[in-house]
Order: C-alpha cells, then sequence, then structure tokens
C-alpha cells in the first residue's frame, strides 16, 4: 500500500494544546509530550506508530522524547521515529524539539553503557544516524555514572552543544546531591541544564519528597515528568484484570508484581474520584501533574491513538478544588 503524503493538521497550534516555558530558558515545551520507551520499536507495527506520530503533531505536540535503547530491540524506536522523520515530519523539522539520550545499556563491551565521554559521544553519533537529525534539541545524560568522573561526563554534554550535535542538555534521574553540582558545572561551562526528567505521577511522589522539584526550579531548569500514568497503571487499564495486549503482560518493564491488591485498591478510588470529576482515571492523573507550574511538561507513553486522544483531554480541566486534593492525599496515604 503507498501511504499518502502526510500534511499536519493546519490547526494543530489553536486546538486546545498549551505550552510552558522550561525554566529560564528561551523553550516553550507542550504540557503534554509524547516518549517512545514502548509501543515503536522493531516488535510493535510502524503503522500504529506513524498513526500516533501524526495524531500527536496534528495536536500540538511538538516534544517526541527518545532514548537509544527504547525498543525492544535497542535502537529500533529511533529507527521507528528516523522512519517517519524521513516520510512526514522533515519539512516541519523546525517546529519539533527531539531528545534523546544515553548511559543505559546499549551495545556490548566496556564503552557500551555509563557515562564515559566514550559512550555518550559515540551514543548520540548512533541515534543521529538512526533517527535521521542533523542534531537533537536536547541530549540527557540518561543516569548518574558513580564510577566516571562527573566532570567527565558534563563535560561530554557542554561538547555535544559545542559541537552543534544538541543544542540543550538535560538530567535524567540523578540524585539530588549529584544534580546539585552538575547544574552549577554546566552553567559555569554556558550550557545551563534546560531539563530535568525524573519519574512521577500520583503513585511516585520522590520529585516531590526528595526536593528534586524545588531544586531544578531554583536552577532555573525546566522539571519533565516521565511514566506519569506509573506505566498504565493510573488508567482504566488494570481495573478489570490484566488485558492480553497490556504492558504487564507483554512482558515489558511494568511487571505484575506491581498490581498489589493496596495499588489496585487506590486506583479504584482514584478512578471513582476522576469519574466525580468528570475526567478518566488517566485525564485526572495528567491533570493533576499539571495543576500548578512545578512541572513543565508530562511525557506519555500510549499504544494506541485512542489512548493519546484520552490523554489530551486531561488539558481541559487541570483545577482541583482543596476538597479533591485532599481526598487523592487520603486516597494515596491508604
Ligand atoms: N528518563 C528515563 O529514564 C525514562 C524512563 C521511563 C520513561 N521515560 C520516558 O517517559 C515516556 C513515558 O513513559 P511510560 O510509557 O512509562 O508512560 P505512562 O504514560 O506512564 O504509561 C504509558 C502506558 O500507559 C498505558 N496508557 C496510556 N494512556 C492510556 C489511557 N488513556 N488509557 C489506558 N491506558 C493508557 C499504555 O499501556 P499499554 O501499553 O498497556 O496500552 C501506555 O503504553 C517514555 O516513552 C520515555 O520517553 C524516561
Amino acid at each position: 500500500m503507498i501511504e499518502s503524503v502526510y500534511s499536519p493538521d493546519e490547526n494543530r497550534y489553536v486546538c486546545g494544546m498549551k505550552y510552558r516555558r522550561a525554566g529560564k530558558s528561551g523553550i516553550c515545551l507542550p504540557e503534554i509530550s509524547l516518549g517512545l520507551w514502548h509501543n515503536f520499536g522493531g516488535v510493535d507495527t510502524l503503522a500504529n506508530g506513524r498513526r500516533i506520530l501524526h495524531y500527536a503533531f496534528d495536536h500540538g505536540i511538538t516534544y517526541f522524547d527518545l532514548a537509544d535503547n527504547y525498543g525492544p530491540p535497542y535502537g529500533s524506536a529511533e529507527e521507528t521515529f528516523g522512519q517517519v522523520m524521513k516520510s512526514s515530519f522533515r519539512p516541519y523539522r523546525d517546529e519539533l524539539f527531539i531528545s534523546t539520550k544515553a548511559g543505559h545499556d546499549m551495545w556490548p563491551g566496556p564503552y557500551g553503557n555509563w557515562g564515559s565521554r566514550k559512550h555518550l559521544m559515540a551514543g548520540l553519533d548512533q541515534s543521529l544516524k538512526r533517527m535521521n537529525l542533523e542534531y537533537v534539541d536536547v541530549f540527557y545524560s540518561h543516569r548518574y555514572d558513580p564510577e566516571t568522573p562527573l566532570e567527565e561526563t558534563m563535560q561530554a554534554l557542554v561538547d555535544m552543544v559545542r559541537q552543534g550535535k544538541a543544542l540543550y542538555v538535560g538530567l535524567s534521574k540523578y540524585p539530588l546531591d549529584v544534580a546539585a553540582w552538575a547544574y552549577v558545572y554546566l552553567k559555569a561551562h554556558d550550557v545551563p541544564c534546560l531539563l530535568y526528567q525524573g519519574r512521577y505521577s500520583l503513585l511516585v511522589r520522590d520529585p516531590e519528597k526528595q526536593g528534586i522539584l524545588a531544586q531544578a526550579m531554583e536552577n532555573g531548569a525546566g522539571f519533565i515528568a516521565f511514566s506519569p500514568l506509573a506505566q498504565g497503571l493510573l488508567t482504566s487499564r488494570y481495573l478489570d484484570g490484566i488485558p492480553d495486549d497490556s504492558r504487564i503482560a507483554r512482558g515489558g518493564f511494568l511487571k505484575k508484581e506491581a498490581l498489589t491488591e493496596e495499588v489496585l485498591r487506590k486506583v479504584k478510588a482514584l478512578n471513582e474520584l476522576a469519574g466525580q470529576r468528570g475526567q478518566t482515571l488517566a485525564e485526572m492523573s495528567l491533570a493533576w501533574l499539571l495543576k500548578d507550574g512545578l512541572v513543565t511538561s508530562v511525557i506519555v507513553g500510549a499504544s494506541s491513538v485512542n489512548q493519546l486522544a484520552d490523554n489530551l483531554k486531561a488539558l481541559d480541566n487541570t483545577c482541583f478544588s482543596e476538597e479533591e486534593l485532599r481526598r487523592i492525599e487520603e486516597i494515596l496515604e491508604g
């Protein structure tokens, strides 16, 4: 079948998407972004991935989040994105904000992971080829490497910007004390950290509790929440069992052990509250993250266009009454 040439919806910037400034930078990002960790790999259907990417861009999503090892197999989500870049998105490159990361396991041998200059530089070059890009908008150090001097990792980020291969840099999952040093190093080298990316959802409150959110703000960086739906737990997906086509059933990173009775009880109570607000659980969970100015963007995953469409409806109501917020805390405290 010959694919028709893609032309994006001309109303993409007036259909409800809002944009927030990332810290103290010139960059505004959509409140909801799309991540390609799952559902865009070599094991998935290219046509479905392409449909989701088109739908996202048609609805004002400009930020697409990738990493070298997204798939499976490793590298294949970047290849999928590269194909869509070539076939659809090329004319719109300047409307897109694309990230990649390196630092997790990627290729065999001593240079295939962690935070050495050798790994990060080679990783970025490989990612650019797979994605059919000349540069990424932001390159993240995917995780802190306790064995490599932090100067080496940070200087590699600085040099990527100097080489023009990344416009900005970011940190992912760095512990508070290490991030404090990294922010200072990057700023001192005139490449301030644009974004901190951390796991944050109704079920995972670490960035609040550990001071990571406040630290990002103090350092002029935006905060990006990943797995905002707790990989699907904070949706209707598992309310009545484990569907065959779900992330848990497919044996991904979400294990069935995560769906404890306690979690299910909380999720059901949250679902009821969402219903009272006239939202799905997914919508309420995203709205809660966007209720104040602390989070720049939430990166959602989606295995279908319908899921992404549901998630985008979160933007219709991100206000919570004091009573609703109190009720949420009560439910979570169990
Ligand atoms: N920096 C890091 O280390 C790091 C780590 C993890 C993720 N990330 C980034 O964050 C992105 C998002 O992570 P995530 O995929 O875990 O996010 P998520 O939004 O918490 O979970 C996405 C999954 O939830 C389910 N889902 C989503 N919307 C739904 C809806 N409306 N109704 C029912 N189910 C729905 C789908 O599961 P099914 O597949 O079961 O349908 C989907 O694949 C990743 O793609 C990646 O870009 C970064």
